[in-house]
């Protein structure tokens, strides 16, 4: 049975009540970017990180496409990418999510920029805690 005719159909992404298009995603994640490079603090660190913008700018947004209109385009794996790219601090988290909601708030229509919003806290929240466990800065529950 293909996922088209499975009684409860094919899964709608929780973007689309909200009016979030490809469009939306293409201008949020654009224009985040863009004052994310300019930034003090984490523009050294994206530029130090990302060679090529247009590949990069593309797989985030197919990250949003894959989280708020569920295409299945994203092909990656955040909580390595985070790993393995120096200088990521836990401290960085906040700003980054500064950003995110100031760029939300300024290019989206409001409920679709509590979403934008709730998923990059929601994932943030995950990323921050992985990045941290990894680096052995969470005790463990058991011993
Ligand atoms: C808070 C929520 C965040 C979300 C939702 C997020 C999301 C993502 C995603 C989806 C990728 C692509 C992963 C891949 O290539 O498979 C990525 C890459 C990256 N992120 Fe984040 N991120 C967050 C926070 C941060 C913060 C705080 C920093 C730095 C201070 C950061 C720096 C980077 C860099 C440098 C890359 C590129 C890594 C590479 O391609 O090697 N991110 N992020």
């Amino acid at each position: 049975m293909s996922i088209v005719d499975h009684p409860r159909g094919p899964r709608i992404g929780p973007g689309v009540a909200v009016g979030i298009t490809e469009g939306v995603i293409r201008t949020q994640v654009h224009t985040f970017y863009g004052r994310v490079r300019e930034d003090p603090v984490l523009g050294p660190i994206f530029n130090g990180a990302v060679d090529d913008w247009d590949e990069h700018l593309a797989k985030l947004c197919d990250f949003w496409s894959s989280v708020l209109l569920v295409t299945g385009r994203f092909k990656g794996s955040p909580m390595a990418a985070h790993a393995r790219t120096p200088g990521i601090e836990t401290e960085h988290f906040p700003r980054w999510l500064e950003i995110w909601r100031d760029t939300a708030r300024s290019v989206c229509r409001p409920e679709a920029a509590d979403l934008f919003i709730a998923k990059a806290e929601m994932i943030g929240e995950s990323l921050k805690l992985g990045l941290a466990a990894g680096r052995g800065e969470i005790p463990p529950l058991t011993r």
